[in-house]
């Protein structure tokens, strides 16, 4: 039998458990050698859940362990880069948690790191699902030029979630809101399914979480390589209405869709039914190939499967040196977004923030203090009113153009 490859976990909080439990399930090919964490009772704790024969309050230390060929990055947002380019031209291989980095620049210089070091790397990701290979290799070419797209992702996190680490809700340390933590989730499906980013542009507020600097709602628009654009929507202040579709491509000759937060379904309707009817039966005959089990749609927010599935495709990658399936390159299109998102919409964000005030039922709201809070409007039943309304109106219009009514009215 092969030897079992070390693994170093640099980051011993919540999402490092995430891992562990993961790896617990590989256990065959790998075994946890050390774990790193400045805060020496994570680390302590975090080594003895994993078997881990070190621990380390310096992750340079866990570096120069050679014992360990492969590092999973589980730290703050605005340590990846830096950590990253450390473990390559420490010869590590890289698992680093989603996101990839908190500006396009960070993540050019870890993909050159790599790339010099002869290591690989790979973003954890949604894309360990497997629909979504089917859905690129059989579906897209089935619906013809895509027209148009969009992806709305409500998530909802309240004050005690930001209070659960420093590093969050700081543009230096978590690198922005919702965009950077909980969007890039699908966003980077999104942009692995329709291809490279060309352009994008958006706009963004601090809404209703006044204890943070970050933004908490944002839109904007993305034009991809092959001249298709869609748009997009991200909060993390309000609950998902029931019964929309989440994510929508739009296609000369058919249509991919999912109405499940985080995209764990996605499905099809082709304008052919008779394509339409094999297609949908290949899914369960392609994903028995692929997997070995027939399809069933990825059960809620399984995060050790997904996680699991993707470290066990890496170990291989690494064994065999091949690409890992979810490339490092792939999670440093969501960042163009990221970044192209930011810039723009930073001039903005005091009047785009004030018509969404003024278009939403926030007004009726008893509030404690200066400014609502995501606690109060969820409290007091709010559904985001017009101003809610007419961004989702914006974001699922087919049109190329991406209307602002905030920079028009007076
Ligand atoms: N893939 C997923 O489903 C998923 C879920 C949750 C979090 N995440 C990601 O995982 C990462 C960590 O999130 P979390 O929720 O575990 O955060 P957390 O705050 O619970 O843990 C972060 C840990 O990193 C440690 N740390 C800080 N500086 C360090 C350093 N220099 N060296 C080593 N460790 C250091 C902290 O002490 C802390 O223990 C983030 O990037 C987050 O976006 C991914």
């Amino acid at each position: 039998m092969a030897e079992r490859i070390g693994v170093g976990i640099i980051g011993c909080g919540g999402i490092a458990g995430t891992h562990i439990e993961a790896l617990a399930g590989l256990a065959g090919e790998c075994r946890v050698v050390a774990v790193a964490d400045p805060l020496e009772e994570a680390a302590r704790r975090r080594a003895g859940e994993s078997g881990a024969l070190t621990w380390y309050t310096d992750y340079h230390d866990l570096l120069a362990d050679r014992r360990i060929a492969v590092v999973t990055i589980a730290t703050p947002h605005y340590l990846h880069a830096p950590i990253a380019v450390a473990a390559a031209r420490a010869g590590k291989h890289i698992y680093v948690e989603k996101p990839m980095a908190t500006t396009v620049g960070e993540a050019q210089e870890m993909l050159a790191a790599a790339q010099q070091a002869g290591v690989r790397m790979t973003v954890s990701s949604e894309l360990a699902n497997p629909i979504y290979r089917f859905v690129r290799e059989r579906v897209l070419p089935e619906i013809g030029r895509v027209r148009s797209s969009y992806l709305l992702d409500f998530y909802f996190r309240d004050s005690a979630y930001y209070r659960s680490g420093p590093w969050r809700g700081k543009w230096a340390t978590e690198g922005g809101g919702v965009f950077v933590n909980q969007a890039i989730y699908t966003w980077h499906p999104y942009t692995w399914l329709l291809g490279g980013i060309d352009v994008a542009y958006g706009y963004w507020a601090n809404l209703l979480h006044p204890e943070i600097e970050v933004e908490d709602i944002g839109y904007g628009l993305v034009r991809f390589r092959d001249g298709s654009h869609g748009k997009v929507f991200s909060t993390t202040c309000y609950r998902p209405p029931a019964g929309i579709r989440l994510l929508e491509i739009a296609g000369e000759r058919g249509t991919i869709f999912s109405a499940t937060p985080w995209l764990r379904t996605l499905d099809f309707r082709l304008v052919d039914t008779k394509r339409d009817a094999a297609l949908h039966r290949d899914v369960q005959a392609v994903h028995q190939t692929l997997t070995g089990s027939p399809y069933t749609p990825w059960a809620e927010n399984d995060q050790a499967a997904r996680i699991r599935a993707q470290l066990a495709d890496f170990l291989g990658a690494v064994r065999e040196d091949r690409e890992p399936e979810v490339s490092a390159a792939s999670g440093g299109e969501p960042i163009k977004i990221l970044d192209g998102f930011h810039w723009h919409g930073w001039r903005h964000a005091e009047r785009f923030r004030e018509w969404l005030i003024a278009g939403d039922d926030l007004a009726s709201i008893p509030r404690a203090g200066a400014e609502p809070t995501v606690e109060e409007a969820v409290a007091a039943g709010r559904t985001g009113g017009r101003g809610l309304a007419e961004l989702l109106a914006i974001v699922r219009s087919p049109s190329p153009q991406l209307a602002a009514p905030f920079l028009t009215s007076p």
